[in-house]
Order: structure tokens, then sequence, then C-alpha cells
């Protein structure tokens, strides 16, 4: 349980001062780098594209740490290879987005990524039954997709205990990532139900505590 990764989203940073935020949070230790990419059409919200995941990319490989980009855009496959050679390491799309998914997941693979799926919080389990044997990731979605700072959906930690099931079933290796609303004081909850890495926006980047105090807070909870 405390293997578990926090993968702080860079959609709640001061973007005026991206380098040094990204900086603070790799010192801190953590190892994943959240990058969350709206459209405007798949979600009520445009955020960034491949050439912020270009421009923090010298700090991840510096510090060692992990690209995670999450695709919250129509039609993901026609920008998979402009983020994977700006420098994304996981590429995750939507079910809900995504027609022939078995066809992107090979995709994301054959630009040099590891493929993630993810599904919104009303999409049930089943729709991932199929496509869980070729993927790295699974993303639990526990807000509505489309901002950060959202409450967390109590109903996820159930979705994600399911989800623990479905993935030892066919004994996956793939990490269980589970995104929104989570904080220091349901952080260990959602790690004991299996997820193995959490992302986490606001309660990073947000309030009146510093990054690293931030980042303190989830340890010790965890
Ligand atoms: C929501 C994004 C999340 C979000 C998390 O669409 O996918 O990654 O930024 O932010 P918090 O932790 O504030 O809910
Ligand atoms: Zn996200």
């Amino acid at each position: 349980m405390s293997a578990a990764r926090l993968a702080p989203s860079i959609l709640s940073s001061d973007f005026a001062r991206l380098g040094a935020q990204v900086e603070e949070v790799l010192a801190a230790g953590v190892d994943y780098i959240h990058v969350d990419v709206m459209d405007g059409h798949f979600v009520p919200n445009i955020t960034i594209g491949p050439l912020i995941v270009e421009a923090v990319r010298p700090l991840a490989r510096q510090y060692g740490a992990v690209i995670d980009v999450h695709l919250m855009i129509e039609k993901p496959e026609r920008f998979l290879d402009d983020f994977a050679r700006a420098g994304a390491d996981i590429l995750t799309v939507h079910v809900e987005a995504c027609p022939h998914l078995h066809r992107t997941v090979q995709a994301i693979r054959e630009v040099g990524a590891r493929p993630g799926v993810t599904l919104n919080p009303a999409t049930p389990l089943i729709m991932l039954e199929e496509i869980l044997p070729y993927v790295d990731l699974v993303l639990v979605m526990s807000v509505n997709p489309g901002f950060g700072g959202q409450s967390y959906i109590p109903t996820s930690t159930a979705k994600v205990r399911r989800l623990r099931a479905m993935l030892d079933a066919i004994h996956s290796t793939a990490e269980l990532e589970v995104d929104g609303g989570i904080k220091p004081d349901n952080a260990a909850e959602i790690v004991a139900a299996g997820a193995t890495v959490l992302v986490a926006g606001s309660a990073v980047f947000g309030g009146l505590s510093s990054i690293s105090d931030n980042i303190a807070a989830f340890k010790r909870a965890l």
C-alpha cells in the first residue's frame, strides 16, 4: 500500500512559474508529472498541448520522472505522435473518445509511449474488459473531467476496488491511477482499494501551504 506514487497535475500550477513549480515537486521526490490536455470539445475547457510537455521534459529527464499525459480530447489518434515526440512517456486516452480503442492503444505503442486508458465517472468498468490485457495503465476518473479543484465522487473507491479485482484476475501489472478530488485525507482509502498512482492538482499546487508541505502531507497520509 505504501508503494503508491503521487502524480501532481500541473493544471493547478501557476503557469507563469511552471518551471520552478515543476522543479519543486520533483525535488520533493515525486516521480510522475501529470499533464491534463483538454480540447474544448471532449470536455468544456481548453488547456495545454505538446509545447508544454516539451517545456517540462528537460526537468523530468533530469529527475528521472515519468511524463504522464492525460488526453481529454476528441480523436486523440491525431496527436499521439506529437505528444510522444514532445516527451510523453505515458499517453492515456478516454474510452468514450475512441471507437477503435484497440487500434488507438497499438498506435500509442507504435509512437514509443506506454498506453493508458481511462473512463468517465458514469462509464462502467465493463467497457475496459477487452482492452485491459493491452495497456500499461488504467485511470479511474473520480471527478467529471474538465476542471481541477472538484470534489471526489465517493463511489469511485468501490470502482477502484472492482478494477483492482479485474486487473488481478488477469495478472496484470498495469498501474491503477485515480484522478480528481484527491487530498491527503482520502488518499489512504483510495490506495487501500488498490490504486498505485494518485493524481492531485489543487491539493499539491493550491492552498496556502507550500508545494513541498503539501507533498509532505500526502507522504504522511500514505
Ligand atoms: C480533471 C483532471 C485532473 C485534475 C485534478 O479533468 O484530469 O487531473 O486536474 O485536479 P484536482 O486534484 O484538483 O481534482
Ligand atoms: Zn488528469
